[in-house]
């Protein structure tokens, strides 16, 4: 039997899922799972490069969990776990620690927003976070890692560095591929659709998570920045904000732009953002009910991710083992 291709990804817990995570990543996971051996995982050691609150931050990893869980992601199908639990990644992510230059480091993105945002904690960590996603990734020598734009840099770094080692010391990891969804890869802020969707900032006004009340979903909707020009029409150069309710629309219902445009001519906004409301009120609530029962189960959680980190750790240490044999480390 031909082995199946891995693929691999990561969410950190410092924010409440949402719909945006659930139509640009999550959906498109669980359509993968026959065809990939998949792992996914709680990225807690990434949280804390960001102060968190202990006791949200626990919840929240399990939270996920069920969430990951109530969207489709098949615990027997997917090995699902949480980051801190392998103890390998900080293990490796220190090793590629000395196999990441500064210059690189210091040229990511994400770690010029984040140190501008939170200038009084600048740490280490935030610093060297492209180490430890490197980390995470090449320990289960995948094929595929399915993120989002904002964090290709990360996986090209990750090609970069893997590609140093193995150039040093034979072929030692594979090189991974970045995987973008062409569809419903970035939904927008319902209040600000320049901005992606976000589930860090807990103020985004704009933002529906996977656990939000009916009502709430609805306020939302109604509230959502469009435009003055009251025709449904995709133009996602100048109508972000309907091009925007049109995706999640077209996510929602499998209706085309050229469908929703014929359903709504004609008609003014109104109409249109609940209709979008309503349909994301009844996509949601399955996923919200399901997690709702699972969070309250935490035995059963425990037994997920204690699985998991156990598979996951299987082969983390396989590479592990082979990293620190190749730059020379005794064996115990
Ligand atoms: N950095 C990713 C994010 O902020 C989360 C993450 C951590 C990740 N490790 C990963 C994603 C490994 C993919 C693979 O969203």
């Amino acid at each position: 039997m031909e082995e199946k291709k891995v693929m691999l990804s990561g969410i950190k817990p410092s924010g409440d899922l949402t719909l945006g995570s659930y139509l640009g990543a999550i959906k498109h996971w669980k359509e993968r799972a026959d065809e990939f051996d998949c792992y996914y995982f709680m990225a807690d050691l990434h949280a804390i490069t960001v102060r968190q609150n202990p006791a949200d931050l626990r919840r929240r990893t399990l939270e996920q969990l069920a969430q990951y869980i109530a969207c489709g992601l098949d615990p027997e199908k997917n090995t699902l776990f949480i980051q801190s639990h392998v103890h390998e990644h900080a293990e490796l992510g220190w090793v590629l620690n000395c196999y990441a230059m500064f210059g690189e480091l210091s040229r990511m993105t994400q770690f010029k927003d984040k140190s501008a945002k939170n200038a009084d904690n600048i740490n280490g960590g935030l610093f060297t976070y492209p180490s430890l996603m490197a980390a995470d990734i090449l320990l289960y020598q995948p094929d595929y890692v399915p993120v989002g734009e904002d964090q290709k840099q990360h996986v090209e770094l990750t090609r970069d560095i893997a590609n140093r080692f193995n150039h040093i010391y034979g072929d030692v990891f594979k090189v991974p591929e970045p995987y973008i969804p062409k569809v419903g890869a970035r939904i927008m802020s319902l209040a600000n659709p320049e901005a992606k969707m976000s589930k860090s900032e807990n103020d985004d006004p704009g933002r529906v998570t996977l656990m939000d009340k009916p009502e709430d979903i609805m306020r939302l909707f109604k509230r959502a920045i469009t435009d003055c020009d009251a025709c449904v029409r995709y133009d996602p150069e100048n109508k972000k904000g309907i091009s925007n309710l049109m995706t999640i629309y077209s996510c929602a219902t499998g209706r085309t732009f050229a469908q929703i445009e014929t359903e709504f001519a004609g008609q003014g906004y109104g109409s249109f953002k609940t209709a979008v409301g309503e349909s994301v009120v009844e996509l949601l609530r399955p996923i919200r009910e399901e997690a709702t029962r699972l969070i309250a189960d935490k035995a059963y959680l425990q037994d997920v991710c204690r699985a998991g980190a156990q598979k996951a750790e299987y082969i983390a240490q396989k590479t592990l083992r082979k990293v620190y044999k190749k730059v020379g480390f005794v064996a115990k």
